[in-house]
């Protein structure tokens, strides 16, 4: 088990954002989380993350609690998380942009291995995302995909075993779109990654997830394949007249 959720909620003020959610993600495994919006899915990452602390419920981490631990706590504790905000800096080079992605959040146990590794490690990172031939080019004159791939750099190289991506197709074409689910999957399998994505894209989620969690009002209304999801006529419903 890689990570596991038991009866979380999070709640603003009057709203109940996230509602007794229980939820177990297996050690490698793909699962994409959909839902309209407002369904609670960023507060559930926010979460997981350690951005929020829950208003109750409690949450393992392979196996250990880690309940109530802070952003930069669970980072080292191996949550890595792409925003759906971007977060590179466009007048640094590719290149910049992952060094100084793994020097902002470095866990201090590796500081001395890290250090000196560090180079061969964003030309390595580069290649997983691939971006091996746009290292000496500024960010900002990337594609939209590609620069999103770079922030998926930027979570890798701080070695995560756990990676939420929020929306990381968002703006995509199609074909952007269905290269980065090929290197999502690429990436996980190659290091035996654990992944939560937060996707709107169907054809994306089907092609992607191993399973799929469907969030409706803060609470989980159906577990299953994409064939089960897709055939539930409560998440039809659900669906009826959003985007
Ligand atoms: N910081 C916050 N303060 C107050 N309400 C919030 C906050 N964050 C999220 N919410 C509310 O919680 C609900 C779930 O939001 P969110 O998790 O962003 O949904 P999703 O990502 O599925 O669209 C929404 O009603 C939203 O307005
Ligand atoms: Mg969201």
């Amino acid at each position: 088990m890689m990570l596991a959720l038991d009866d979380v909620s999070m709640r603003y003020g009057g709203i109940l954002a996230v509602d007794g959610v229980t939820l177990r993600v297996e050690r490698g495994e793909i699962r994409c989380l959909i839902g309209p919006n407002g369904a609670g899915k960023t507060t559930l990452f926010n979460i997981i993350a350690g951005a929020v602390r829950p208003t109750s419920g409690t949450i393992h981490l392979a196996d250990r609690e880690v309940t109530g631990l802070g952003a930069r706590r669970l980072s080292h504790l191996g949550v890595g998380r792409k925003y759906q905000a971007p977060s590179v800096f466009d007048e640094f080079t590719v290149r910049q942009n992952l060094q100084t992605a793994a020097d902002g959040k470095r866990a201090p146990h590796r500081l001395m291995r890290r250090d000196r590794d560090l180079p061969a490690r964003v030309v390595e990172i580069a290649g997983e995302v691939g971006l091996e031939g746009f290292l000496g080019d500024p960010a900002g004159q990337l594609s939209h995909g590609h620069r999103q791939w770079l922030e998926i750099g930027m979570v890798l190289i701080n070695d995560p075993q756990l990676l939420l991506l929020d929306e990381p197709t968002a703006g995509m074409t199609r074909e952007e779109t269905a290269a980065t689910g090929a290197l999502i999957r690429r990436i996980c399998s190659a290091r035996g990654l654990t992944a939560i994505v937060i996707e709107h894209d169907t054809s994306f989620v089907t092609a992607l997830a191993d399973r799929i969690t469907v969030l409706h009002e803060g609470r989980v209304l159906l577990e299953g394949t994409a064939a089960e999801v897709e055939g539930d006529q409560e998440v039809r419903r659900v669906y009826l007249g959003m985007r």
